[in-house]
């Protein structure tokens, strides 16, 4: 099954996935069984964060697994109350300790605020150290990415973005593949909001190729070199997301999804002073 999973090559030589699991909004209790369905599935590629607050059960769901480690590709994410220099090196040891590894495959920033240039000079130490393979950003938009581009020795592997059919990001995609940042999709599905399921045009689409929405989705971020991390809690999606590999959309009907971006987020604009301040000043514990 693993072997039908395509990877994509990161600037830095690390090969990931190009389609993994995500277990955002999973409560803990539920988390095990999740990772371990996914996991018998076929998924190899695991998106957590601290912020979640799952870590523990995907770690357990792993150990159970008897998957050898080197097989598995695991990402978690540190959150704002973390940031800065000690702090970040603290906060990645409580969650290798939570997920019983000894090393990660992706560490990112989970937001970009607070002394996410603190943070970063953390990471790259423990990428010097061995500790992560991989280390990137999340919700960057392009000023704070090229900022911390220029001013640092590693650039960001990644950077993990809302983007779906109402949300495409080509441009910023564009920019980040000039700089050698891959870019990752969060919230493929726009978490079902705008009527994403049901929409006629993806609707339409999957009719055409005896495919789900959810299929065509997924398919056409991975057509245009985008790592996918679909979330769902149930078996038989889980299979249904893995199975994209065996059809392609035409250009055609590339356009056709390319025009229904509206160029705006469906959840929260990380430049928005009132979002700053409420994502900034939460707290894990
Ligand atoms: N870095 C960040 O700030 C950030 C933010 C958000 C998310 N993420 C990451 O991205 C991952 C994916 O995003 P997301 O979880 O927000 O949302 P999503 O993957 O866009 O959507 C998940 C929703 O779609 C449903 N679903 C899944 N497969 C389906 C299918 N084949 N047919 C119909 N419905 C289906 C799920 O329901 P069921 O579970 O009931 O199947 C769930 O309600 C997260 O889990 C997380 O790892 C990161």
């Amino acid at each position: 099954m693993t072997a039908q999973i395509p990877q994509v090559t990161l600037d830095d030589g690390v090969q990931m996935p190009i389609l993994g699991f995500g277990v955002y909004q999973i409560p803990p209790e539920q988390t095990e069984q999740a990772v371990t369905d996914a996991l018998a599935a076929g998924y190899r590629h695991v998106d957590t964060a601290a912020a979640y607050g799952n870590e523990e059960a995907v770690g357990r769901a792993i150990a159970a697994s008897g998957i050898p480690r080197e097989e598995l590709f695991v990402t978690t994410k540190l959150w704002v109350s973390d940031a800065g220099e000690d702090a970040a090196r603290r906060a990645f040891e409580k969650s290798l300790l939570r997920l019983g590894l000894d090393r990660l495959d992706l560490y990112l920033i989970h937001q970009p605020f607070g002394d996410y240039y603190g943070s970063w000079r953390a990471m790259e130490r423990l990428r010097r150290e061995g500790l992560v393979r991989a280390i990137g950003v999340s919700n960057f938009h392009p000023d704070r990415l090229v900022d911390l581009i220029d001013h640092n020795e590693v650039t960001p592997a990644v950077n993990q973005i809302e983007t779906h059919p109402f949300f495409q990001r080509a441009d910023y995609q564009a920019l980040m593949r000039q700089r050698g940042v891959q870019i990752e999709s969060w919230g493929p599905f726009a978490e079902g909001r705008n009527d994403l399921f049901t929409d006629p045009t993806l609707s339409e689409i999957g009719a055409a190729h005896g495919r789900s929405v959810a299929q065509v989705v997924l398919r056409w971020l991975i057509q245009r070199g985008v790592v996918v991390i679909p979330k769902s809690v149930r078996p038989e999606r889980m299979r249904e997301n893995l199975d994209v590999f065996d059809f392609e959309l035409t250009d055609d009907e590339m356009g056709r999804i390319a025009a229904m971006d509206t160029g705006a987020s469906l959840f929260f604009d990380h430049r928005d002073p009132a979002v700053v301040a409420r994502l900034g000043t939460h707290r894990l514990d």
